[in-house]
């Protein structure tokens, strides 16, 4: 039987969506910053990270309530990084989820802050209780996060993605930089609800092998589709990577090879984990959800 993805994600999207919302109400003030934080995070977001969350939190029977309070650490640190991934100084864009970006909407310092705020927010949220009930588990979550959003995860990446602007880079350099900006965050989302389920670490290695390549299909993807699709689809501005000289995969080599190439990782990664992906029959499904996105090159 194939499971419908689409719907799945819809699901849980919906149903997070609603936690979230409760969660900034409770925990910001009436300010400007806080509708500058909530303008940047709620609506319109696809909830990928989320979503990922969910499959593995089930996997390992972690209950709703605990899962949630992951997700919406996630989302917050997530938003953080497209606030200031936008700004006149990254990617300069104007737009974002089909609006006005954050900068663009309440100004640049507004939109430093705002990333900054909710970038802390997410440990506000890990920190609590609703997390987990061992405060050990608790800071073992925290100091993974912290690990892969630094110098050596997603800012290190950030900053060698615009280092490696209108430059030559050769393909191993920008798999190590998308493995530090993108895939780094979603290792931690595959990995985190087995570390709240104390699960071994054979099975924690193989979490985080999987977001690592999730992420990294997830980045290949969203660089073919900039050049491919159309404002209305991708919510943001199209073709600003090349216009920006920005190095990816597609410029370095072309999309066929690129999709080529992402198609093979999974296929070694599957043989590779054969014991996990017959046990969990969900996640070949989920790891290959993205090639669903691509229309016809
Ligand atoms: C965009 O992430 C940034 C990348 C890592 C490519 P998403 O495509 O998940 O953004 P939203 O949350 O759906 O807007
Ligand atoms: C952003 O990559 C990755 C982050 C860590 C925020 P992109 O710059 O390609 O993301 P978009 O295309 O602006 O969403
Ligand atoms: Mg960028
Ligand atoms: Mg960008
Ligand atoms: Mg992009």
């Amino acid at each position: 039987m194939s499971i419908n993805i689409n719907t799945l994600v819809n699901k849980e999207k919906n149903s997070f969506n609603a936690y979230y919302k409760k969660i900034l109400k409770s925990y910001l003030p009436s300010s400007k910053l806080s509708k500058a934080m909530v303008y940047g995070s709620i609506n319109g977001g696809k909830r990928i990270r989320p979503f990922l969350i969910s499959i593995f939190a089930n996997i390992a029977n972690i209950k709703k309530q605990n899962y949630f309070q992951l997700s919406a650490a996630i989302e917050s640190i997530h938003s953080y990084s497209l606030i200031h991934d936008d700004l006149p100084s990254m990617d300069n864009d104007d737009y974002r989820r089909g609006k006005l970006s954050v900068h663009k909407k309440f100004g640049e310092a507004e939109a430093i802050l705002a990333g900054d705020a909710l970038h802390d927010l997410a440990f506000e949220i890990l920190s609590n209780k609703k997390t987990h009930h061992d405060s050990k588990v608790r800071i073992i979550l925290i100091e993974k996060l912290s690990k892969v959003l630094g110098c050596k995860g997603l800012a290190g990446g950030q900053s060698l993605d615009l280092i490696f602007e209108n430059k030559k880079i050769n393909k191993n350099k920008i798999l190590k930089m998308y493995l530090m900006k993108t895939s780094s965050l979603f290792s931690f989302c595959c990995s985190a609800p087995f570390i709240l389920a104390k699960k071994n670490k054979k099975d924690i290695k193989f979490a985080l092998e999987f977001g690592n390549l999730f992420g990294l299909i997830f980045q290949i993807i969203d660089d073919i589709i900039d050049e491919t699709e159309n404002f209305s689809s991708l919510g943001k501005t199209p073709g600003k990577d090349k216009k920006q000289g920005k190095s990816t995969f597609v410029a370095n080599m072309n999309k066929r090879l690129s999709i080529s190439f992402c198609h093979s990782e999974v296929d070694k990664f599957i043989s590779k984990n054969k014991k996990y992906f017959i046990k969990w029959r969900i996640l070949e499904e989920v790891l290959k959800m993205n090639f669903k996105n691509l229309k016809d090159l």
